[in-house]
């Protein structure tokens, strides 16, 4: 069984408080910096020029690392 947590779970999880409206990626209220790794943009909020193009934000609701790490400006 396979139980997605979403980083906004995650960060707040961490005591680090991120907005949040939705929660489903359509409002844009979680978003956090990325400074380093490669976004699964899940959402519909972002262009597709700010996902693939800026790739320096995501939407912690519902985006996930493509790789084993991000590195998030939080
Ligand atoms: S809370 Fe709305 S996009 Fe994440």
């Amino acid at each position: 069984m396979f139980t997605f947590i979403s980083q906004l779970h995650v960060l707040r999880s961490a005591g680090i408080d991120v907005p949040s409206s939705c929660e489903v990626g359509g409002c844009g209220t979680c978003i956090v910096g990325v400074l380093a790794g490669t976004v699964d943009h899940r959402d519909f909020y972002l262009t597709e020029e700010e996902e693939q193009e800026q790739n320096n934000q995501l939407l912690s609701c519902v985006s996930r690392a493509r790789e084993q790490y991000l590195l998030l400006d939080v």
